[in-house]
């Protein structure tokens, strides 16, 4: 493939002087936000209203969404929250992913024998990390925040002691992980009543939760990881046959870190750092479509080219990839132009390449795709870009009783074995090994897209398609779509392995799979909708804000601005 060179340097230099003449507003006509369920979003708006910043309405969104989409992400969680602090301009990724407790070795998840078993990564107390979510929830207050977390959690604490009203993706979820819920009693009090599923619409009330955060508000990290709670947690644990210990929990941390943060053809993408893979896989793919021109190309082309630069990219992730704090990563040559360049060459569009023949990694691993995303912009500018987990449907489905939470299962992330695929189909290395106060490596990819006159704040759950997804997002963006294209538009997917595209219908037209099926591409249907993905723009020139909800959740946008007063619900259930 002829390239250009990367950035195409006097482009990029009209652009942004295009873009500096033009008038671009300093600030938003008001806030936006959009999350997973419109009882977060309206969490959201309510603190936004009482004088909050963005900070504070991501503690409350974050906490919200713990109690009414308990399938994606909770207080026994974690997750990356991506701020941009516009008093200073200074972007900074708060990591506050699970980390493996102490007695964590790399064939915790194998038998005897060495065979992977995976049920013990996925249900259950051994499949739990530490929590991240309660302590990154008191140092966005303490760091970031106007408001108490007495405040900011209220809404929350009201959803679990009130109730909320069971929805159709929940209950489907309940229906899907029903047996492994059954196993835990506590659990099963809560979201299975009298052993059996809930009726729709019923309500589902969690005063242990309610307790929970009203002691997190009151003692801050101490209400959770020392003291009773942490007592009654590591007893619960090892009680079920986990290993956590009262040290675990003691010794946890947050982490700032900084963004990746990159510029190609006169945007700049500020995305996430390892412990996720996202922003790393996003520069090199991003730099492979700038250096092949593919915005420029007709439809099928530009596929072609988005196709191969994931595979490279994903093959790297697994092969390199891991917790920063515990693995030398090769991230400069990755990302770099030299290797972007290799890659573009590399790429033929007459026919496509085959995954068995790149230098694989010595062995790969899957993340869970039960996830949420939020994104929050607020009327100085101040922004969030949230992406929250506990691994797979409802964790491990465990949850220690009197405590009101369940247990994530994110030990699954981590690579159980070189070259065993995890839940997602990923495979992984030692760079992503099992190992004592590891943080697993992550898809998850809260991203910021900066161009001269939009800014927009972009994420979504679906475990290994977050990063296609986000991709796909920045590349729509980068079209001049609003909000509701971004979050709609049909995806397609790469993920090195297995070598197949899978796509949603309507991703490919028919032309599309004939001629990339004559190229030599396996094209699979992805069998459903995936993702559901939330974005918020600003468009800096017009001076206006655009917020949407992906049609495939059950979410909600909200949008208040001097020009623009609205609350805007998913398309369709
Ligand atoms: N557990 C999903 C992810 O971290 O990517």
């Amino acid at each position: 493939m002829v390239t250009a060179p990367v950035g195409r340097l006097l482009w990029v230099g009209l652009i942004w002087l295009a873009g500096t003449l033009c008038w671009a507003a300093d600030k938003p006509p008001g806030f936006a936000l959009s999350s997973a369920h419109p009882d977060a979003t309206a969490a959201g708006v309510e603190i936004l209203e009482a004088g909050g910043n963005a900070f504070d309405a991501a503690i409350a969104v974050s906490a919200a969404l713990a109690v009414v989409e308990p399938t994606g992400s909770g207080m026994g969680g974690g997750g990356f929250w991506l701020l941009h602090v516009a008093e200073t301009g200074r972007q900074v990724m708060v990591d506050g992913r699970e980390e493996a407790p102490s007695a964590a070795t790399a064939t915790l998840f194998q038998n005897d024998a060495g065979d992977v078993v995976p049920s013990l990564s996925r249900d259950g107390p051994l499949a739990a990390a530490i929590p991240g979510q309660p302590a990154a929830l008191v140092h966005l207050a303490k760091e970031y925040g106007r408001l108490p977390l007495a405040q900011t959690l209220a809404p929350a604490v009201r959803l679990a002691r009130e109730g909320f009203a069971v929805d159709g993706p929940l209950l489907a979820r309940l229906a899907y992980r029903f047996q492994a819920l059954s196993r835990s009693q506590a659990a099963a009090r809560v979201f299975l009543p009298g052993g059996g599923l809930p009726e729709p619409g019923s309500l589902i009330r969690q005063p242990d939760l309610a307790n929970m955060l009203e002691m997190l508000a009151k003692d801050g990290v101490d209400g959770f990881y020392s003291g009773e709670m942490a007592k009654r947690l590591v007893r619960g644990v090892r009680d079920a046959g986990g290993i956590w210990q009262l040290e675990d929990l003691a010794n946890y941390r947050i982490k700032e870190r900084a963004p990746v943060t990159f510029d190609v053809d006169g945007v700049r993408v500020v995305s996430a750092s390892p412990p996720s893979s996202g922003g790393v896989v996003l520069k090199q793919v991003m730099q492979v479509l700038s250096l092949t021109q593919a915005l420029e190309q007709p439809a099928v082309d530009r596929k072609h080219l988005v196709i191969e630069a994931l595979r490279t990219a994903y093959r790297d992730r697994a092969a390199w990839l891991g917790d920063p704090d515990h693995v030398e990563m090769p991230i400069d040559r990755l990302t770099s132009e030299a290797y972007a360049r290799e890659i573009a060459e590399a790429i033929d569009l007459e026919r496509a390449r085959k995954s068995a023949d790149l230098i694989p990694p010595q062995t790969l691993i899957e993340e869970g795709e039960h996830t949420t995303h939020f994104s929050i912009i607020d009327a100085d500018g101040n922004r969030v870009a949230a992406t929250l987990t506990i691994n797979l449907s409802f964790g491990s489905a465990f949850m220690v009783p009197g405590t009101g939470f369940l247990l994530n299962d994110e030990m699954d992330d981590f690579s159980a074995k070189p070259g065993v695929p995890n839940a997602f189909g990923l495979i992984g290395t030692s760079a992503n090994a099992v190992g004592p106060g590891r943080r697993p490596l992550s898809s998850m990819s809260p991203s910021f897209v900066e161009t001269p006159d939009r800014v927009a704040i972009l994420g979504t759950p679906g475990g290994s398609r977050i990063i296609t997804m986000v991709l796909l997002g920045i590349l729509e963006t980068l079209d001049g779509s609003d909000a509701t294209t971004i979050v709609s538009r049909p995806r397609y997917h790469h993920q090195y392995l297995p070598d197949a595209v899978y796509f949603e219908p309507g991703a490919l037209s028919e032309a599309e799979m004939a001629t990339l099926r004559g190229r030599g591409f396996t094209l699979k249907s992805a069998g459903r909708e995936y993702g559901n993905f939330h974005a918020v723009v600003w468009n800096r020139s017009a001076n206006t804000l655009d917020a949407a909800a992906d049609p495939r959740g059950i979410g909600e946008a909200a949008v208040r601005s001097s020009s623009a007063e609205k609350v805007l619900g998913a398309a369709a259930d």
